[in-house]
Formats: C-alpha cells, structure tokens, sequence
C-alpha cells in the first residue's frame, strides 16, 4: 500500500479536475477553502503521479454549529485505482489529523454516489439532500465523531 503524504495545491489539481469534473462542463476545481490558514491537502503518489488525494480544514458544519470541526473537500481517486482502498487510507490519515487538531466532528457534503463509500469509513448521512454546485448531482452532508 502506499503512503499518504501532504502535497501543494499545484500537485493535486490535475486529478482533482479530471475526477471530480469528469461528465461536466467545468474545467476548474479551486475551492474558496483552499485559501484557509490550515489546510492541508493529503495525497498518495505512484510512479511521481498524485492519484489520490483529499483536502481537509477547520470549518464548522452547518448541521452542528458551535462544534469544533474538520471539514474534507475534493476527494478523488484516480479511474483504475478506485476501490482499491486508497480513499479509506487518506479518510484513516484525515482522522489522525482530525483528533491532532482537537476537531470533535469530521464531515464532508459528499455525492450521493459515494455515499456507500462515506458509510463504510464510519461516515453518517445528516439532514435532506441537496444540489450541488458546481456539478449538479445530488448530495448529503454526511458526519463522523472524531
Ligand atoms: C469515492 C472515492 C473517493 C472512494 O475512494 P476509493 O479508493 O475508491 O475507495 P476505497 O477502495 O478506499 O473504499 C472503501 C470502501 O468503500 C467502498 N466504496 C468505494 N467507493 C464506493 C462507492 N462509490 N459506492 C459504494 N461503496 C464504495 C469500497 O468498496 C470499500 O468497501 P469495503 O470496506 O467493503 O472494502 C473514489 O471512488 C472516487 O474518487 N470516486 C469518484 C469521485 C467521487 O465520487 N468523489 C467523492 C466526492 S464527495
């Protein structure tokens, strides 16, 4: 398995474009949060290329205000990587640094699509589904307890 380490915003654009806009007409994938002071976008590389990655910050969660939390943005797993445990690896590394930082919740505003995927890293699903923008689909909040 490889490991995860932290990369620079440049390192991980690329795949975050090519995965998460994949099937829509957007061709950016910069997140307002990328500026926060503590942002930290983890990744796993192989052969030099990132193929995994996530990006986590301190941002109270709408369903829970008040609660010290670490949200997580952007993740992406490379087409012919999927499902071959590389998003539960940064999810386990996110939780680490979750606790580090004294953060109570982890949560995500995750598609509906990879919402088997959020539940079987300990994530729950919270309040009605939504539209996101900018990709259309539908999503959940969903939380886990740090
Ligand atoms: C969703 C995503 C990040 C998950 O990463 P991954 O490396 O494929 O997931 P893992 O292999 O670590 O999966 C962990 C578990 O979740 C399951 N799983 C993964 N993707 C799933 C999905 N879309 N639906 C249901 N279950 C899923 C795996 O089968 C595995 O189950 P197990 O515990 O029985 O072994 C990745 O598939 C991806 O980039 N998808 C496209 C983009 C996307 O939807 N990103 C999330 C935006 S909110």
């Amino acid at each position: 398995m490889s490991s995860v380490e932290t990369f620079s915003l440049d390192d991980i654009m690329a795949l975050r474009v090519r995965v998460l806009r994949k099937g829509t007409p957007v061709t950016h994938a910069q997140y307002p949060e990328d500026s926060y002071a503590d942002v930290v976008h983890f990744g796993i590389a192989r052969d030099g290329d990132v193929v995994a990655t996530s990006t986590w910050f301190s941002k109270e969660c709408p369903l829970q205000p008040g609660v010290p939390a670490i949200q997580l943005k952007g993740m992406a797993v490379d087409d012919h990587l999927q499902t071959g445990g590389l998003g539960r690896a940064l999810i386990d590394t996110g939780m680490e640094h979750a606790r580090a930082a004294s953060a109570h919740i982890v949560w995500a505003r995750a598609r509906d699509s990879a919402m088997g995927f959020y539940e079987r890293c300990g994530f729950v699903s919270v309040g009605d589904g939504f539209i996101d923008e900018p990709t259309g689909m539908p999503h959940h909040i969903v939380i886990r307890t740090v």
